[in-house]
């Protein structure tokens, strides 16, 4: 299975200056525990990590370990202009392709090898879970507006598992069209391709700001 690694992001609310997957945590930064896990997962054949060319140096020097694993990508400036970067640089040979956030670094390799083997059956698989929060939509103005039913409600993580030619032409199509989206999915979804929800776990945090670094610290001494 082949699996590209979004990594090309400035980590805005992270408010540390730089692209937050350089921090440290447990002597090695949130990239390397990111890549190590996706490495493990046995049904992992090729790695793409996709970044902005000035981290270059300092993402690859992070991850020297497994750098005859894994292939540099250059990143854009948007998640969803880095993956179509990440798409146009698979080798002609994959036929699927997962997708998983660098900053999702608490995966673990058992969950990829059950995306990876949901993808299979599916053209298209998102690791979710139940959301346990009851959600509101709310206005600009601060009121709420909604409850939706929970039970239906899922929070779509990463890894997202897809079919190569079909994300191909959902991203190409996103272009053709002007629409901005957060995550792979939600292409499949607006041009009304199905999607295999897989039960994720909430671990699999996605590092976005402070108070998540000390999240994952207390979940890497496990590892
Ligand atoms: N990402 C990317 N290219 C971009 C923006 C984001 O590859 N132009 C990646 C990030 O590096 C991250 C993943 O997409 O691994 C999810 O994005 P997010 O958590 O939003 O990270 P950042 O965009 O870096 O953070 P922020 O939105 O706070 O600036
Ligand atoms: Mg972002």
């Amino acid at each position: 299975m082949h699996v590209l690694i979004p990594a090309a992001g400035s980590g805005s609310r992270m408010k540390a200056g730089r692209n937050k997957l350089l921090i440290e945590l447990e002597g090695e930064s949130l990239i390397f525990w990111t890549i190590k896990s996706v490495l493990s997962a046995s049904l992992v054949s090729w790695v793409g990590i996709i970044g902005q060319p000035n981290d270059k140096q300092e993402l690859l020097k992070s991850v020297k370990n497994f750098s005859n694993k894994i292939k540099w990508i250059n990143g854009g400036d948007t998640r969803q202009k880095s993956v179509f970067n990440g798409l146009n640089s698979l080798p002609s040979t994959a036929e699927k392709v997962l997708i998983h956030d660098g900053a999702r670094c608490l995966i673990g390799p058992d969950l990829i090898n059950k995306c990876a083997s949901e993808l299979e059956q599916n053209d298209a698989v998102v690791l979710a879970t139940k959301v346990t929060d009851t959600i509101k939509i709310v206005d600009n103005k601060g009121y709420i507006k909604e409850t939706p039913n929970r039970q239906n409600l899922w929070a779509a993580q990463t890894p997202q598992g897809f079919l190569v030619k079909r994300l191909r032409e959902a991203h190409e199509m996103a272009i053709e069209k002007n629409w901005t989206v957060t995550d792979d999915a939600s292409l499949f979804e607006m041009l009304n391709w199905q999607v295999k929800i897989i039960e994720g776990n909430s671990a699999n945090i996605k590092i976005t700001s402070p108070l998540d670094l000390k999240i994952a610290k207390l979940f890497l001494k496990d590892f």
